[in-house]
């Protein structure tokens, strides 16, 4: 497309309307919204009613001892059985639920529901030979495999609360969320592909748990075929413990409020969150959005959710929303340029996808890319498309409807967060039209607003903190270990509201704009980085004394990590200057201590850092230095001198 072409379009049309063939034969039908709005707790029992319970709920909604919730209070049910036993008991048996598709290419598998079933059966009952009962938290450390899914699927089965930790995340990462919730095995793999070429995995465990004493069992799943060192009475081959296992396991129900699982999350202190799902209105919340808002059909569509199974987008999104509705899935091991940028496209033609869902800067990339690299595959199979992660800007949004979609698909931007389990705002493809930028409205059952400083509601045309207003079925239920935290995270800044810590504003109609993060946490490729995480980091190596870190606008990233240091007075003894082999040292640190994820874009070393009279640092001032912009209000400094000296001190290391 040319720059003209994406210009004109991004006047000519603000607004796009849905297609009417998507319209008539939409899962979610027009009336939904009314109907949630008369009734909501009636609305959600409907809901639920997707879910095959083992025994019906009494109440819909305890919400008598806010911000704690229980929901669908007094059911039971079988999370696994839910996704996978009854769509064989159904006759489904033969319906794919995963085109696996691996990297290197030519490694596939297709996973039926049968076979699925059979496998979960199987790891459920070697995990249930191993010691594993309801209750026990469970570590998972894996590839983009099909073992990854089963294994999250064998605990939902036994009732053991699984915690997924992101493969790209470092040892001490992993040590620090097996501790937190105490798990007891661990379930890894040797190593993945990356980029075409083996990487491990079992030594970051190996690490980790060696400052965990209390995990008893590593299973580990051999992907790769390298070498691994082996802890004997400990470390269990997968294929040893689940292929001979037996295909029969009986599923049993658990209570509504069991816990499902737990998935750590960045937030404004150096210690990641745990955030605590559980099992009955969890599951309603994906089965019911996955179904809604990709207007998902079991029979006809290939659908493929392009994010890592490691975070809360590849929990509900390609394990729990999917299976729940009995729908095909790609899951896809690679990256997007291996072994060639159009890896995606070929995916999509080979499987004829027809609903794609990934993060806006993935789509930024592939813009960057240029058009050749999609018009050379066939895409039209694709229907609709879903952006999540982070706010998409209107030249991606409007690129990936025309280049991707065919200027047919729809484009539905949806926001939520770990915290909410499940999407929160978005637009109902078929049935509300689209605006570029705009996640538009709250789906039904959910009700969102956006709030001024005080908590009032502010009117359409402005801005403030984006907050919802009432309880629903897929919220978290408290942090793991830590209520206290829990309430004062989310429900003390604007008391009986959640405060989701974003920006946001209502246009004239009324509809949301997400503006990003209104706290310490930062968007990195629609991954969530806090900023005193990594500060901490950085202060823990020997050279640093202070640091500061901010997230700078980028133009692929969204944001990069920003760093700036001041070196301790021994280092600067020592004859230690801003070169370029420490700013490689303390990258590298970041990168081992949280993950590559985490390794800034920039090292700046400076003298000082803009600080208020109370101490705390101006980010803000810091984020004007990393985005190339005049520098703001320096009046409430302590020394209004600082961003001079800094800002001088760049220049001169810049022009050395
Ligand atoms: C941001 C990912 C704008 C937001 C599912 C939120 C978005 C954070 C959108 C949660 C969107 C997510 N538009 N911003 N459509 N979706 N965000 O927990 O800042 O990894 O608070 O969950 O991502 O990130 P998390």
């Amino acid at each position: 497309m040319s720059d003209q072409t994406l210009s004109n379009l991004l006047h000519e049309e603000r607004r796009f309307e849905p297609p009417d063939d998507l319209a008539a034969e939409a899962n979610l039908k027009a009336d939904a919204y009314e109907r949630a709005a008369q009734d909501r707790l009636g609305f959600w029992e409907e809901q639920a009613d997707r879910l095959d319970w083992a025994k019906r709920w009494d109440t819909v909604l305890d919400w008598d001892n806010p911000p704690f919730a229980k929901w669908y209070v007094g059911g039971q049910l079988n999370a696994a059985y839910n996704c996978v036993d009854r769509h064989v008991e159904a006759g489904h048996g033969d319906r794919v639920a995963f085109h696996w598709v691996g990297e290197p290419d030519d490694d596939t598998r297709t996973i039926s529901y049968a076979d699925l079933k059979d496998e979960v059966c199987k790891a459920a009952n070697a995990l249930a030979d191993l010691g594993v009962q309801a209750g026990d938290r469970v570590a998972i450390y894996m590839p983009m495999i099909p073992e990854t899914v089963v294994a999250m699927l064998a605990c939902a089965r036994l009732g053991a609360p699984h915690t997924v930790v992101f493969g790209g995340f470092s040892a001490d990462a992993l040590t620090g969320r097996i501790q937190d919730c105490d798990a007891r095995v661990v379930i890894t793999a040797d190593g993945g592909y990356r980029k075409g070429a083996p990487s491990a995995l079992k030594p970051n465990v190996d690490e980790a748990v060696a400052k965990c004493p209390d995990v008893r069992t590593v299973l580990v799943v051999r992907r790769t075929g390298q070498d691994v060192e082996w802890e004997q009475g400990r470390d269990v081959w997968w294929h040893d413990a689940v292929d001979s296992a037996s295909t029969t396991h009986d599923p049993q129900p658990f209570d509504s409020e069991h816990p499902l699982y737990v998935m750590y999350t960045s937030g404004t202190t150096g210690k990641p969150k745990g955030i605590l799902h559980t099992t009955g209105g969890y599951l309603v919340g994906c089965a019911y959005t996955h179904w809604g808002i990709f207007d998902a059909k079991p029979d006809k569509d290939v659908y493929w959710c392009a994010a890592d199974i490691g975070w809360v987008t590849g929990h509900s999104y390609i394990v729990y929303g999917p299976l729940l509705n009995g729908v095909t899935s790609v899951l896809y091991e690679g990256t997007p340029d291996t072994p060639f940028k159009g890896r995606w496209w070929q995916v999509v033609a080979d499987h004829k996808v027809s609903i794609l869902y990934c993060a806006p800067t993935a789509i930024r990339t592939f813009m960057k890319w240029g058009d050749e690299i999609p018009q050379r595959f066939d895409l039209s199979s694709l229907r609709l498309l879903g952006s999540v992660g982070e706010p998409i800007n209107p030249e991606a949004y409007v690129w990936y409807r025309q280049a991707i979609g065919g200027g047919k698909a729809p484009v539905v931007d949806t926001w939520w967060q770990t915290e909410t389990g499940m999407i929160m705002i978005s637009p109902l493809p078929g049935l509300t039209s689209g605006k570029p930028g705009s996640a538009m409205t709250p789906i039904p059952g959910v009700s969102a607003d956006v709030v001024d400083d005080q908590g009032e509601p502010v009117p359409d045309g402005s801005g403030g903190y984006l907050v919802l207003t009432e309880p629903w079925p897929a919220m978290l239920r408290t942090l793991w270990g830590d209520d206290e935290r829990y309430q004062e995270t989310y429900w003390s800044r604007f008391p009986g509201r959640y405060f989701a810590g974003d920006g946001a504003k209502k246009d004239e109609d009324g509809d949301i704009w997400l503006l990003g993060r209104v706290d310490d946490v930062m968007n990195v490729s629609g991954h969530r980085m806090s900023t005193t995480e990594i500060e901490s980091s950085l202060v823990s190596h020997p050279k640093v004394a202070e640091a500061a870190v901010v997230g700078a606008a980028d133009e692929t990233t969204g944001q990069a990590v920003c760093a700036f240091v001041i070196l301790r007075e021994s280092a600067l003894e020592d004859g230690e200057t801003a070169s370029d082999e420490l700013i490689a040292e303390l990258r590298d640190h970041v990168a081992k201590q949280i993950g590559a994820i985490a390794k800034p874009r920039q090292v700046m070393v400076v003298p000082e850092l803009p600080k208020t009279r109370s101490g705390k640092i101006m980010r803000r001032l810091l984020q004007d230095v990393a985005e190339h912009r005049e520098v703001g209000d320096v009046t409430t400094l302590a020394d209004t001198q600082v961003m001079d000296l800094i800002q001088s001190g760049l220049s001169k290391s810049s022009a050395e």
